[in-house]
């Protein structure tokens, strides 16, 4: 037997007994003679004392030891020294006194630091992926994600659902992003696509009568990436029949609150929270409203319509409206160097400007004050609640999301500079009443807003054919402090109102025929009403493990590049396979 114990096992119960453990050698200290190493593994760190008055030879092995050598030592578990215990360390209070030592593998000096204190570069450790993984903080992430996804699966498991695993070659899917495409070789100039998301089999095997479907699977999507992005990622993704919203809502919220308490052992409250997508766009400026803090976004339109502030009123006379937010006591925290950073801020949101009020003593100060009759002024201090010592910050757009998106980052932006946050705190919320439709300004044509196959309101099945923009879905996501963590909708199951949707979503009957004809035909042979959810496990896990991003619980990510920096992908291929493919790289620039 290599070992009898963890390095995270050990404690004081143990003193007497003897051990054998085996691991990194994660630190080497030489102290008057005695060599002290920590020896590291998964499970935690365990001091080894090496003393040459009790082992010649065994001291003599120990003090070539050297970072991350790999060795098995046996010996006996004894009391640290008077006062030497180490509070922070479960094994903190025994130390193991060798009486052996075997080298197992010696190792180079490794390229990273394996130690949590360090900032490291990222990408040195997304090389070093397999050394950056030795780090105890990343361990702990891997543990949890495995515990988060086996609690769901548990969880699931006891509702009665089944794991049915759906293809990874298939044809595209309805999701939006772009595909990852797969070659055919057997059917030259052909491809699958890898699935944006399980959709249509999930549906699919809704009509198969499977009731109850969960699936732990890979999605790939090619598009833009940022940190709560990656181009393959994990959904939890269920769909379930003959259930309307509330199903839906209720036995999510309780997988939600037993994922909670089996990884993290908190209690989270249940129902959660609803708010509409216009009252989440209207006070928060965001479909995945971060409720912790306030600095709610005010209409102030009506207020400032007939100023004499151009930048506001021209907006207006177009269509435009102006929001603000007060920023409490914040008018001594930021200096005009601050603000023209916050301008800077909401630019990259397309604002073309952000103008500033300072509440004082006796009304409002700023440059742009004269501008507001004195009743503006006092409706603006009643509206926004403004008090001594606060900022007022507006925005004024033609374009209504341009400033719901610009003031909505910077509540987020100014809550996370001024600490409001309160950490491990849990906010869930649904969203619900999303709309059905959106105007696609480059396809020049409505596109849905989740995916073509979710059912509109029962009400506003008729607007498909008159004013498709203002019918509202059967959708909803489940947001949590301000991320967007699971998506779905009721789905449509009747042939007529899919079609009709495909027409409000300018498919013709042909390409819908082509692109999803499996899916309608199987409509024609009875399909249950059904719907569904899918989580972005790593999303849920970043968070349930604090991080903000994903790539810090997914083993080994991709950089922003969509690039794996350890194994070097993607790569070039060979001619041969190329050739195999029926492929030729024509357009590519060296
Ligand atoms: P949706 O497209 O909203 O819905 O995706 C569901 C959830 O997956 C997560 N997610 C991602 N996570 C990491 N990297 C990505 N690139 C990425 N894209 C999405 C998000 C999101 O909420 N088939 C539908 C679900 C349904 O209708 O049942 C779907 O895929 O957390
Ligand atoms: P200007 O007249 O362009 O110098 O702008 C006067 C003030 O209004 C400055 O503080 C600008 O930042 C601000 N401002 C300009 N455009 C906008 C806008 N679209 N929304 C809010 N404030 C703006």
């Amino acid at each position: 037997m290599m070992r009898t114990n963890t390095c995270g096992e050990l404690l004081k119960k143990d003193i007497g007994k003897k051990a054998a453990l085996a691991g990194w050698t994660h630190s080497r200290r030489d102290h008057g003679g005695i060599i002290f190493i920590d020896l590291r593994d998964r499970y935690g760190l365990t001091q080894v004392v090496f003393d040459p008055k009790h082992d010649q030879k065994t001291h003599s092995g120990a003090e070539h030891l050297k970072r991350e050598d790999v060795i098995a030592v046996k010996g006996k578990v004894r009391a640290r020294g008077e006062g030497l215990e180490n509070p922070k360390l479960k094994t903190g209070e025994i130390e193991v006194l060798a009486d052996e030592l075997e080298i197992l593998n010696k190792a180079a000096t490794p390229p990273i630091e394996i130690n949590d204190r360090l900032d490291i570069n990222e990408d040195m450790r997304l090389k070093y992926r397999y050394l950056d993984l030795r780090r105890p903080i990343m361990q702990r992430n891997l543990e949890l994600r495995h515990r988060a996804i086996k609690a769901v699966r548990d969880f699931f498991d006891k509702e009665g659902f089944l794991e049915i695993e759906t293809p990874m070659l298939a044809k595209s899917t309805p999701e939006g992003a772009r595909d990852y495409l797969v070659p055919s070789r057997v059917n030259p100039g052909k491809f699958y696509a890898l699935p944006q998301s399980p959709q249509l089999f999930k549906q699919l095997l809704m009509v198969s009568g499977c009731d109850r479907y969960v699936q732990v699977v890979k999605c790939f999507r090619d598009e833009d990436l940022r940190a709560d992005r990656q181009p393959e990622f994990t959904q939890i993704d269920i769909e379930m029949s003959f259930i309307d919203e509330e199903d839906i809502y209720g036995i999510n919220e309780r997988m939600v609150k037993h994922l909670w308490k089996e990884t993290l052992g908190v209690d989270i409250n249940i129902p959660f929270p609803r708010i509409t997508y216009d009252e989440a766009m209207d006070r928060y400026g965001s479909d995945k409203p971060d409720v912790r803090f306030g600095l709610e976004l005010k209409n102030v339109t009506d207020i400032v319509k007939a100023s004499s502030f151009e930048v506001f009123t021209k907006v207006i006379k177009s269509g435009g409206i102006v929001k603000a937010i007060n920023v409490e006591q914040g008018s001594a925290k930021f200096s005009r160097k601050d603000i023209d950073g916050l301008i800077n801020f909401v630019g990259v949101y397309g604002a073309s400007g952000l103008a500033w009020i300072k509440a004082a003593e006796n009304g409002l100060e700023s440059s742009i004050v004269k501008f507001f009759s004195e009743k503006e002024q006092k409706e603006l201090i009643k509206k926004l609640n403004a008090k001594k010592d606060d900022l007022l910050l507006f925005v004024a757009d033609h374009k209504h999301f341009v400033v719901n998106t610009a003031l909505g980052a910077l509540r987020v932006h100014l809550a996370k500079k001024l600490g409001l946050i309160k950490e491990n705190s849990y906010s869930f919320m649904w969203v619900t009443d999303f709309p059905l439709l959106e105007f696609d300004e480059d396809l020049q044509r409505h596109v849905a807003v989740h995916h073509p196959f979710t059912s509109p309101k029962d009400d506003d099945v008729k607007l498909l054919e008159t004013h498709p923009e203002k019918a509202k879905a059967k959708a909803y996501d489940m947001t949590l402090n301000g991320v967007e963590i699971g998506g779905g909708s009721i789905r449509i199951h009747k042939r007529e109102v899919q079609e009709k949707m495909f027409k409000a979503l300018g498919i013709s009957q042909k390409d819908a025929e082509q692109k999803f004809g499996f899916l309608l035909e199987a409509f024609n042979y009875g399909a249950p009403p059904h719907g569904g959810i899918a989580y972005g496990m790593d999303r849920i896990v970043a968070i349930l493990t604090g991080n903000e991003s994903i790539r810090e619980v997914i083993a080994f990510p991709k950089t922003k590049n969509a690039e794996s920096l350890m194994e070097g992908s993607p790569s070039e291929v060979s001619d041969e396979q190329l050739k195999e493919l029926n492929l030729k790289l024509d357009i590519v620039k060296k």
